[in-house]
């Protein structure tokens, strides 16, 4: 009798739409005032991945493009921009009611050469850095004045010592550059929310310069809405003592906290795999490639417990927003960063799409907050 009932393709479809059911939108747990955010890429702003969009927009009040709103992308020649595909990630956002985070305006990455190129053999002078700022904040966030809520303004502008970091916009403009780009970007949109965004905040030198810096630009009368934390951050470390202080240090200072690029990097770390040396990475791929044929139970349980860890962080200092870097382990960018050619399990979904235990340890720490 059993059998035949549940051969029925009748009972089988119900029996899934139950199962599907019982799996709660992550924003539907999320306390009031924190954002619950992921990064998608072209091909699930496009439509191509639909897996991965459907996951997105069922799951998360606000978005960030994970690289095409990037200088290279948007930006890519003197004078020509290309919106295309950013205008379709902004509109998917706000028809869907998300919270659309920019990202990001001014970084010594993922820029073109040209926007650093001095005229002839001479260096990039300040005037022409400063008008190249400028006219790209002016125009990108002009663009999405309004629809845009929140911007990266400046990414990674320290180095872990606290000290400023040596970029070409350092280089050309001076230690005024955030300034100036905070300036025109609240100019470009005076109501959009604008945030530092940095990594490796958890180092006490550099949240306390960060926390200097932005201090300093409120002080000059600059808005600052946030502070994020990219949050790429392995199994192991860093340690949630430090995570913790850097959240408590950066509320008391006024600031919010947020959570802009979260991931857990599963595999073994090694000191060298941040460099450049091509040889020892290759060296370093051979013995950290330790799970290319799935994430075996007793990681996945640590994976999730590591999750449960910080969320209850993220909680306790009401972080304004949490994002994660990427939606499922099937697109993430760790398989290719820091070492390139491994398999990483970082994110909350398989790459099936299925819900992990880190899910399932997420939601269970989120309904415990609301009482739930
Ligand atoms: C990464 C993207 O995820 C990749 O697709 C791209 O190839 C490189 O950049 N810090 C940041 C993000 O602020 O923009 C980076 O995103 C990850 C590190």
């Amino acid at each position: 009798m059993g059998r035949t009932l549940m051969s029925s393709p009748g009972l089988l479809l119900w029996a899934a739409a139950a199962l599907a059911a019982e799996v709660p939108a992550l924003k539907s747990l999320t306390p009031p005032g924190v954002r619950i955010g992921v990064a998608i890429n072209q091909a699930q702003s496009d439509g191509r991945d639909e897996a991965g969009r459907a996951i997105a927009l069922r799951h998360f009040d606000s978005i960030t493009p994970e690289d095409l709103l990037k200088w290279e992308s948007v930006h890519p020649e003197p004078g020509r921009y290309d919106f295309e595909p950013a205008d379709r990630f902004v509109e998917l956002g706000r028809n869907q009611g998300m919270f659309v985070v920019g990202h990001v305006l001014v970084w010594h990455q993922q820029t073109p050469a040209w926007v650093f190129a001095g005229d002839g053999a001479s260096k990039l002078d300040r005037d022409t850095a400063l008008a190249r700022m400028k006219a790209h904040i002016a125009t990108v966030v002009g663009r999405y004045r309004g629809r845009v809520g929140g911007w990266d303004v400046v990414n990674e502008a320290l180095e872990d010592d606290g000290t400023l970091r040596k970029t070409p916009w350092l280089e050309a403009i001076g230690g005024d550059y955030l300034a100036k780009a905070f300036e025109y970007a609240h100019e470009a949109d005076p109501a959009a929310e604008l945030y530092y965004n940095e990594y490796n905040l958890w180092k006490p030198a550099k949240r306390e310069a960060a926390i200097r810096l932005v201090q300093g630009l409120k002080a000059k009368g600059l808005r600052v809405d946030g502070i994020g934390e990219q949050a790429h951050w392995g199994v192991d470390d860093p340690p949630l003592e430090a995570i913790d202080s850097a959240l408590a240090a950066i509320r008391a200072s006024g600031n919010t906290p947020l959570i802009t690029e979260l991931d857990m990097d599963v595999l073994p770390r090694d000191p060298d795999m941040w460099g450049a040396d091509l040889a020892k990475k290759a060296k370093i791929r051979a013995t950290t490639n330790v799970y290319p044929d799935g994430l075996p139970a007793e990681a996945q349980q640590k994976l999730a417990r590591r999750y449960a860890d910080v969320f209850r962080l993220f909680l306790k200092h009401r972080v304004g927003r949490v994002t994660f870097w990427g939606v499922t382990d099937a697109t993430t960018w760790l398989h290719d960063f820091p070492i390139p050619g491994r398999v990483n399990y970082p994110l909350l979904w398989d790459r099936d799409g299925r819900e992990k235990p880190a899910f399932d340890a997420v939601v269970e720490v989120l309904r415990k907050d609301a009482g739930r």
